[in-house]
């Protein structure tokens, strides 16, 4: 892990932005950044997942701070965390968003490309700039796309953990079968600095740390 400077190179309408910093800290998919700008008060770090690489740097999942300008010098350090590690031989990819974007998860799609897997987006809100080749579905598809996948990527906040397990459970088998991976979200101020427990949850394994032992944790190991 590193800490070093980086900027924001262009903010998007959709309230993310184009970070440009040195090849070693470009995190892979589900991993993330802590990030402080310069002269930003009050002075908490910020959390960036990635969601595309980018020329010299990558493009950061949303939201970013409202303040934050074209220009803005940031103090960058990571890329901190375990992220998602597609297995070789998934050929039947879902990305499975259960919050408000799939931006965290496009990182996947080129990986998924070049090992020639089929992938399905499965996210109830809009979805720009995927292949043509990248079907989307509803989440209410999710019966079906989990009965089809041999490995599955999700996103979700960590507070709907519990419905998720209810919702697998309903499923039966067409669950129990797959491998699948699911990043949990939540406020992570000291990233594992300072042992605040605000990340904590608890699994059937006892209790977990998301900012350090996650954010990408094997679904099995969580519920
Ligand atoms: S954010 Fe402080 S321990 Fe995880």
């Amino acid at each position: 892990m590193k800490t070093t400077r980086g900027k924001v190179e262009e903010i998007f309408l959709d309230g993310s932005a184009r970070i440009s910093c040195p090849p070693g800290l470009i995190p892979t998919p589900g991993q993330y950044l802590q990030t402080q700008a310069d002269g930003s008060y009050p002075p908490l770090p910020v959390c960036l997942f990635p969601s595309l690489s980018s020329p010299n740097g990558f493009r950061s999942a949303p939201p970013i701070p409202s303040e934050w300008t074209p220009g803005k010098s940031l103090t960058l350090r990571g890329p901190i965390g375990r992220g998602f590690s597609l297995p070789p031989s998934a050929r039947k990819t879902a990305l499975i968003s259960f919050d408000d974007s799939l931006s965290r998860l496009l990182g996947l799609v080129s990986q998924a490309l070049a090992q020639k897997s089929e992938i399905v987006a499965v996210c109830d809100t809009v979805v720009e700039g995927l292949p043509e080749i990248v079907e989307i579905q509803p989440l209410r598809s999710l019966p079906d796309v989990l009965a089809w996948a041999d490995y599955a990527a999700m996103d979700m906040e960590r507070g709907k953990l519990n419905r998720l397990e209810k919702n697998l459970e309903a499923l039966g088998q067409a669950a129990a079968r797959i491998e699948a991976q699911v990043l949990l979200r939540s406020p992570m101020p000291c990233a594992g600095i300072a042992d605040c427990g605000v990340c904590a949850f608890t699994s059937r394994r006892g209790w977990r740390m998301i900012c350090r032992e996650g954010p990408v944790f094997d679904l099995g190991d969580v519920i």
